[in-house]
């Protein structure tokens, strides 16, 4: 049997993606391969040469469709980039040389990620040794990756919109230092920023009490690589074994958020909770100068709370609808993205997110490659003996 190659495999994937959703390929194809680097030739009937935490079956990629309230749908790509004999420091590495590859033709602004990127390196020499809980330090073993807070030192995610320049973003992990250490990177990092009050006010009201590197974590550390005046800054908290509720009041820290909209569509992705399996997560966009976050989103791990991905994208379509978008273009999407029918696992839609308040407002669905794997549906009908 003929293998594909892992860059032939997520090509496949993007170009129809991008084709359902009106981008030219060009520019997002190219960009794929530059983020594979030689990683994109290999086989994928051999094992994924990094264990990374993007998405369960371990492929480098994970594909999401941003719905937008005021403009065209936006085609997104999380990935880690692997470094030549992948490792945390060598996938960081690799990541900061894919950026500057593309600084120029793309225009990023690196003034922030420079000064705060040495905060979050992993097992850099001024750093201590990383504290994981029960010592488990970062290793290259199917249960690290799929730990909480999880193993990885920098991810990046590139947005194509509609006849406009990609946006760069990447993401740090807040918890690259040991769980403990998490809060004071963050703070750091946002003092740096000018952002420490909104941050501050952010955790006084939207962690449980005592539950701070407990059952809510800081699990992202999100910095836009763009200059402009929507430049952003996210930071995202993990809620394990919450309710609708609980979000609904982590959403009440941001000004003009209606918390029952976020407890709505927790419901509506995963039921009523408690939400035992994969967290709850929620994220804060801080912008410059605001004491206040300006926009909150949720995202639901959906793929834990159905049975399989027919009832995963019966239960996506009907939120993209309620929140007046198109389910026939999300179901295209899928099928774009798909490689086998929806009855036959669970996981091809990873979670559902909403997202409140500037800049856009919308409903995200996020798409798995499935390049190695396939989770198993999780009811199959048996026949009695
Ligand atoms: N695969 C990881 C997880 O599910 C990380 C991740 C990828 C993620 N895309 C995400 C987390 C979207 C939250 C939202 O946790």
């Amino acid at each position: 049997m003929r293998h594909f190659s892992v860059l032939q495999h997520l090509a496949g994937q993007l170009n129809p993606l991008c084709r359902v959703l009106d981008l030219d390929p060009a520019v997002p194809l190219d960009l794929l391969a530059g983020l594979l680097g030689p990683h994109g030739a290999r086989s994928l009937a051999d094992p994924p040469a990094w264990l990374s935490d993007i998405a369960d079956d371990h492929s480098p990629v994970e594909f999401s469709v941003a719905f937008n309230d005021h403009e065209p749908p936006a085609l997104r790509i999380l990935a880690e980039v692997p470094g030549i004999a992948p490792g945390l420091g060598s996938n960081t590495q690799a990541a900061y040389a894919f950026l500057a590859a593309n600084a120029d033709r793309f225009g990023l602004a690196t003034t922030r990620l420079d000064a705060i990127r040495n905060l979050f390196t992993a097992a850099s020499p001024t750093s201590s040794a990383p504290t994981w809980p029960g010592s488990a330090a970062p290793t290259l073993t199917k249960s690290a990756a799929t730990t909480p807070g999880g193993s990885f030192a920098l991810w990046c995610s590139l947005v194509f919109r509609h006849g406009r320049d990609p946006e760069f973003k990447v993401y740090f992990n807040p918890e690259v230092a040991g769980i403990s250490r998490a809060p004071e990177l963050v703070e750091e990092a946002l003092g740096t920023l000018g952002l420490r009050d909104a941050y501050r006010m952010m955790l006084a009201r939207s962690i449980r009490p005592g539950e701070l590197g407990r059952r809510d974590r800081l699990s992202f550390f999100a910095l836009d690589l763009h200059d402009g005046p929507q430049a952003r800054v996210k930071l995202y908290v993990s809620h394990y074994d919450a309710d609708p509720a609980d979000a609904a009041r982590a959403a009440a820290v941001v000004p003009g958020v209606d918390p029952d909209e976020v407890a709505d569509f927790c419901r509506s992705a995963g039921g009523p909770g408690p939400f035992d399996r994969r967290p709850l997560v929620g994220s804060y966009t801080l912008a410059g100068g605001a004491a206040q976050p300006v926009g909150y989103s949720v995202y639901v791990p959906i793929r834990d709370y159905v049975d399989d991905d027919l009832e995963a994208r019966d239960r996506a379509a009907a939120l993209v609808a309620h929140h007046g978008f198109s389910p026939a273009l999300l179901h295209r999407c899928v099928a774009a993205v798909s490689r086998r029918p929806l009855g036959a696992g669970v996981g091809l839609i990873a979670h559902v997110s909403l997202r409140l308040g500037p800049p856009r407002p919308g409903v995200t669905v996020y798409l798995s490659a499935e390049a190695y794997d396939v989770t198993p549906p999780r009811s199959v009908w048996v026949p009695a003996a």
